[in-house]
C-alpha cells in the first residue's frame, strides 16, 4: 500500500533513503524505520503530540501488564472482524504496545499506524520493525481513501470525517473511550470533584454504533514505578500543581477502578 503525499496527494514510491512522490516531495526514513508525513507548515507546535515523558511513561505501564484485558479484548474483536488479507490502521498509536500486540496475534494483517508524536512513532517502529509506522496528523491521514479493512483508534484525536474517508465501505472502526469508572481511584485522590466519563457511546457523523462492549476490573497497582507511570502517561499529571503530584508519587499503594469502553462503528453508505 502507499503512503499520498501530505503536501499533493500523488502517491509516495520507496526510493533510496526514504519516499518521494512524482512533484519531488521527499521525506526520509528515519533510523528506526519510520517516516516523517507532517510538513513542518502543518505543525502547530515545534514538538506536537505527547512528549518524550509520557510516551516512555506509557509504554512502562503497558509493558508491565496492566491493560492486558484491553489487549486481549481488542484481539478477540479483530479475530472477528478481520479477514486473512486485511490492512489495519491504528490511528494515534502512540508508542505502538497496542498495534505492535494486534500484529503478534495476527502476523498475516498488514499493519499501519500514525501518530502526530515522533518520540512516540520512533519507539513504535522500534517495537515493531515489520509494521509501517509515520509521523502524520489524524486530521490529514497520508493514504488515499477506503484502503483499510480495520481502523482502531485508542484514546486519540481524530475526526469521524478522515476515519471514514480511509476506511473501506464494508470496514471496521474500533474507538476504545474511557468508560465511566476509569481510573476513579487515582481521579479522586487529584480531583475536588471527579468527572464520570459518559455512559453511552457518542454518536460518530457517518458512523452506525453497532456495539459498545465494556472492559472493567477493579486493579490494584503495588508499587511506586506503576503508580509513577500511570499518572504520568496521562493528561493529568501535566495539570497537577507539585503538592498533589508529590502526594501520589508518595502513595506505595494504588486501588482503582479500571473501565475501557470498546466502541464498534460502521460507516454508513
Ligand atoms: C492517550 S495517547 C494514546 C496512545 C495509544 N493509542 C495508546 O492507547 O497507548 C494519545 C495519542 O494521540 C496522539 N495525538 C494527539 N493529537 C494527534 C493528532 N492530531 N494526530 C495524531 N495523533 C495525535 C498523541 O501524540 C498520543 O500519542
Ligand atoms: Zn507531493
Amino acid at each position: 500500500m502507499n503512503y499520498r503525499c501530505p503536501l499533493c496527494r500523488q502517491p509516495l514510491l520507496a526510493q533510496a533513503g526514504g519516499l518521494a512522490c512524482a512533484r519531488g516531495h521527499r521525506f526520509d526514513r528515519a533510523r528506526q524505520g519510520y517516516v516523517n508525513l507532517l510538513p513542518v507548515q502543518r505543525k502547530n507546535s515545534r514538538r506536537p503530540g505527547d512528549n518524550q515523558a509520557m510516551v516512555r511513561a506509557r509504554r512502562a505501564f503497558l509493558a508491565a501488564g496492566h491493560y492486558d484485558e484491553l489487549m486481549t479484548s481488542l484481539a478477540r474483536q479483530i479475530d472477528t472482524h478481520a479477514g486473512t488479507a486485511c490492512n489495519l490502521l491504528d490511528v494515534g498509536c502512540g508508542e505502538g504496545s497496542y498495534t505492535a500486540r494486534l500484529h503478534r496475534h495476527r502476523p498475516e494483517l498488514l499493519v499501519h499506524g500514525i501518530d502526530i508524536s515522533k518520540p512516540a512513532i520512533a519507539l513504535a517502529a522500534r517495537l515493531d520493525p515489520q509494521a509501517h509506522f509515520a509521523v502524520a496528523s489524524s486530521f490529514d491521514l497520508p493514504f488515499f481513501d477506503h484502503v483499510f479493512d480495520l481502523v482502531i483508534n485508542i484514546y486519540a484525536p481524530a475526526p469521524a470525517e478522515e476515519l471514514r474517508r480511509v476506511l473501506t465501505k464494508d470496514g471496521v472502526l474500533l474507538v476504545v473511550r474511557p468508560g465511566p469508572d476509569h481510573l476513579l481511584g487515582l481521579k479522586e485522590l487529584i480531583y475536588e470533584q471527579v468527572r464520570r466519563h459518559p455512559e453511552a457511546a457518542p454518536e460518530l457523523t457517518g458512523f452506525r454504533l453497532e456495539q459498545r462492549l465494556r472492559v472493567q476490573r477493579e486493579h490494584v497497582l503495588e508499587d511506586r514505578q506503576a503508580i509513577a507511570d500511570l499518572l504520568r502517561m496521562t493528561p493529568f499529571y501535566w495539570h497537577l500543581d507539585h503538592q498533589r503530584q508529590q502526594r501520589v508519587l508518595a502513595l506505595e499503594r494504588l486501588h482503582t477502578p479500571i473501565d475501557f469502553a470498546i466502541d464498534r462503528y460502521r460507516p454508513l453508505s
